[in-house]
């Protein structure tokens, strides 16, 4: 990692505020993170002089890393569960520490990902690409731009959001790319009318329905995980790298702006950055943001924003993501009564040993372990897919003891994702449309009128 005059001067000047920012006072300097230079240490002071954070070097304030016990179940491949009824009450938001979130992600919509949408990268002519970067770099933006116009414009309709209505969704989790905010020199994401398409379907689901929106910041420049999701296969640049820094808090304050002017902004939650990893090699590891180093760069970036937020509207919520280390981990960082609430992402598809009836049995289990006290959690992304076994009749207790275990023992839930495409075969009946598409699952009957539970193990 090399840092330049010209990168310093770039960090400086990039925003008036920036400008405006004061000489960095010396006890910022000191503290500095290990494996950045001096350099790129002054550059980030300079940035976060005028919001008043300074560089965190806490990380030993860390709390335990937590994963999910999967050995508490009964081992039993077709154990019949007793399933029980719950009355339900989907409740409109009024804070995340009384929310029970019952949700749907729209991801793949202002986001794209090869694997829930491959048809739209084939269809636009570069079939088996890995992300909307190469998929610009290998068209070109013009020809990119116009077929994700048109995806905007169509793969999410305002009648999707009446059908999730009927099953009593009450939040949206929306991811965005960076590029939906601020247009970055070099970068091959798409600029585009992405906000004017958003503003179209929060406005309609805020106002007909009274939903939550959880605004997802996906991606930041430089890419934050190595993964297509963070900015572009491959891409890491974003670590330790003051341009890219400023570039993030660029879009932030857009996201602001968009925030400010809808029609309820307290009904935006934000999520600025999602599945953060400093070395792809640790992804979903104790170690998926490293010690201390990632944790004291994630901690001033996410500690600038919450500042941010702070001075635009006091009741916007921030929700940090847990970089699958779970909320403990993050929760002394923060003081009981800011407006943080943390995102777990459960996944059970990847779960070695996990038998379909073992996903309620673990769920209702643990869900109650992953709260710190104080602070509220929300399962940002789960599906119905597990290791193996997958079984169509399991369906419905799979999906209702997770939402009814997320909304009992934590705030709620969102599923991942509205509209899936991916076909794969998965392990016993089906393809993974069959267990990650929201949509399908409310025509195939899994997840009935008004989110009602009936078959929940717990
Ligand atoms: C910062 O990231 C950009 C790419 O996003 C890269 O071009 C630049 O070299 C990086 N700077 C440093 C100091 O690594
Ligand atoms: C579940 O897995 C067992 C083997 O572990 C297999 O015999 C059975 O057919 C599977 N059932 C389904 C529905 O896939
Ligand atoms: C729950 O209700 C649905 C719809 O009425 C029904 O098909 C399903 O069998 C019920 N499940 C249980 C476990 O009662």
């Amino acid at each position: 990692m090399k840092i330049s005059a010209v990168l310093l001067a770039t960090a400086l000047t990039a925003t008036s505020s920036v400008n405006a920012a004061p000489i960095a006072d010396p006890g910022l300097i000191g503290n500095l993170l290990g494996s950045i230079s001096q350099a790129t240490n002054q550059a980030l002071s300079n940035i976060l002089g005028s919001l008043g954070v300074s560089i965190q070097n806490n990380a030993w304030k860390k709390g335990p890393y937590w994963s999910i016990d999967t050995s508490k179940h009964s081992n039993d491949k077709n154990a019949k569960h007793t399933l029980h009824s719950h009355p339900v009450n989907w409740k409109k938001f009024q804070g995340w520490d009384t929310y029970s979130a019952h949700g749907s992600n729209i991801g793949a919509w202002l986001a794209v990902e090869n694997t829930l949408t491959p048809t739209l990268f084939s269809d636009g002519g570069a079939p088996g690409v890995p992300d909307e970067w190469t998929f610009c770099q290998t068209v070109g933006k013009e020809a990119c731009g116009a077929v994700l116009e048109d995806h905007y414009a169509n793969f999410i309709t305002t009648a999707d959001i009446d059908k999730l209505a009927t099953v009593g969704i009450n939040t949206l989790r929306i991811t965005t790319t960076y590029a939906a905010w601020i247009d970055v020199p070099g970068s091959w994401l798409h600029h585009g009318n992405q906000q004017q398409y958003l503003r179209t379907i929060t406005n309609y689901a805020i106002s007909r329905y009274g939903m939550h929106i959880v605004l997802g910041l996906h991606s930041l420049p430089g890419g934050v995980n190595w993964l297509d999701i963070g900015e572009a296969l491959g891409h890491l640049d974003w670590w330790y790298n003051a341009t890219n820094f400023d570039y993030s808090l660029q879009a932030v304050d857009k996201v602001l702006d968009f925030v400010q002017s809808s029609v309820a902004p307290n009904q935006f939650t934000l999520s600025p950055i999602n599945e953060p990893c400093d070395d792809f090699s640790n992804f979903a590891t104790p170690n998926t943001v490293s010690y201390p180093d990632g944790v004291n760069y994630l901690n001033t970036y996410i500690k600038a924003v919450y500042a941010k937020m702070q001075k635009r509207n006091k009741n916007l919520w921030l929700m940090q993501n847990d970089a699958f280390m779970g909320a403990k981990y993050w929760a002394p960082f923060w003081n009981k009564g800011d407006k943080i609430a943390f995102d777990s992402h459960l996944y059970f598809f990847a779960a070695a040993g996990v038998y379909a009836n073992f996903i309620p049995e673990i769920t209702c289990g643990q869900a109650a372990a992953t709260k710190p006290d104080g602070f509220n959690v929300f399962v940002g992304e789960f599906s119905l897919q597990s290791m193996y076994n997958n079984s169509f009749a399991r369906r419905q207790e799979v999906y209702q003891s997770q939402v009814y275990s997320f909304a009992k023992y934590l705030s709620g839930s969102a599923f991942w994702t509205a509209k899936f495409q991916g076909v794969n075969p998965v392990d016993g009946e089906g393809t993974q449309n069959d267990y990650w598409n929201f949509l399908k699952l409310i025509d195939d009957g899994v997840v009935l009128p008004g989110g009602a539970i009936n078959a929940s193990y717990c």
